[in-house]
């Protein structure tokens, strides 16, 4: 029997997972000083997103609202042909079509989110604008589709040359396996929170690639791919959707976090209760969260080795190696 499924067995009889959550929280209270500088702070998945993060830093560090932060530094990767899981350049459907997922929260509880969205460069701001200009949360399909148009947003071809061949590659066989930490990043999650405190979260993808035409992941929906709430903190997701649908993860992780538990432990409960649950998935599978406190504490862990973040807090932008359960 192998180590990792010796593991899970023991899990599975009702062992506490093995993960050496003192030693992540250790890494994470490096930069837990909330008394000192901790705002503004704002920190995403996977280590390509400086970028992404440099562009939030940019809105929060002249004063600007976490809203429009996470909005700015997600639409990094949403306009970068080369990032082929969030928004242009993202791989396509089975069918060959680009469909995005997106949601946004703000420091009031205000939530948009589109889902199955086509042909929009940049969904998390047709998500703002369902958030801020409809009585509703979540447009999807067509719909969203002319929400974006009815609001101005272009229409414009979002597969690249780069994407197209990968279909075509992917069609000689058509077999459909989701890889763990594909080229080291995937959808992209942001937590941020101001200087006046203010927290918001935002989080977008094209999903996973060579899905089936209709497949909705997580991350358009509030509570599973993103969740905040200003009183407590906020967390996001990535990796395979199908298992942080089914745990609620961001939502759970932001409970824990409203129990007392710091960032780390929270996130690191989020996943042993995937890995408990759903044993025999997560052998093949990633899922990671990040997550932030009111405190400006933060917490990563992935379910897999090669889940990493990036924060920016106290003037300084750094990839961080996230803790993980299974190796
Ligand atoms: N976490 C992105 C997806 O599964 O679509």
């Amino acid at each position: 029997m192998n180590s990792r499924r010796k593991f899970l067995q023991n899990t599975a009889l009702g062992g506490m997972l093995a993960g050496s959550s003192d030693f992540w929280i250790r890494q994470a209270a490096q930069f837990d000083r909330p008394e000192k500088n901790a705002f503004p702070v704002v920190i995403a998945t996977w280590g390509p997103n400086l970028k992404a993060n440099e562009a939030a830093w940019e809105v929060l560090s002249n004063g600007g609202r976490a809203l429009d932060a996470v909005e700015a530094g997600v639409k990094v990767p949403e306009a970068n042909p080369r990032d082929s899981s969030v928004g242009y350049g993202g791989f396509p459907d089975r069918e060959g079509h680009v469909t995005l997922d997106a949601c946004i929260m703000d420091e009031f509880g205000n939530a948009g989110s589109v889902s199955f969205l086509e042909n929009i460069k940049h969904p998390i701001s047709v998500a703002r604008r369902v958030m801020e200009k409809t009585p509703h949360v979540m447009l999807s399909g067509e719909g969203a589709l002319q929400f974006a148009l009815s609001e101005g947003f272009p229409k414009e071809e979002l597969l690249t040359d780069k994407a197209r061949q990968a279909w075509e590659e992917w069609k000689i066989e058509s077999n459909y396996k989701p890889k763990i930490n594909v080229e080291r990043h995937d959808t992209i999650g942001m937590v941020a929170i101001d200087a006046q405190q203010r927290i918001a979260g935002a989080c977008t993808t094209s999903g996973l690639a060579f899905k089936m035409r209709g497949r909705v992941g997580d991350s358009p929906v509030i509570g599973a791919g993103m969740f905040v709430d200003n009183e407590v903190g906020g967390a996001a997701a990535t990796g395979l959707g199908e298992l942080v649908l089914r745990t609620l993860g961001s939502f759970l992780v932001v409970e824990e976090m409203r129990r007392g538990a710091h960032p780390q432990k929270a996130v690191e409960k989020a996943i042993r209760r995937i890995v408990q649950k759903y044993p025999k998935e997560v052998e093949e599978n990633q899922v990671g969260f990040i997550a932030l406190d009111k405190k400006g504490r933060h917490g990563a862990f992935g379910i897999h080795k090669g889940f990493n973040y990036v924060l920016y807090q106290r003037n300084e932008n750094r990839v961080y190696e996230a803790g993980n359960v299974l190796g």
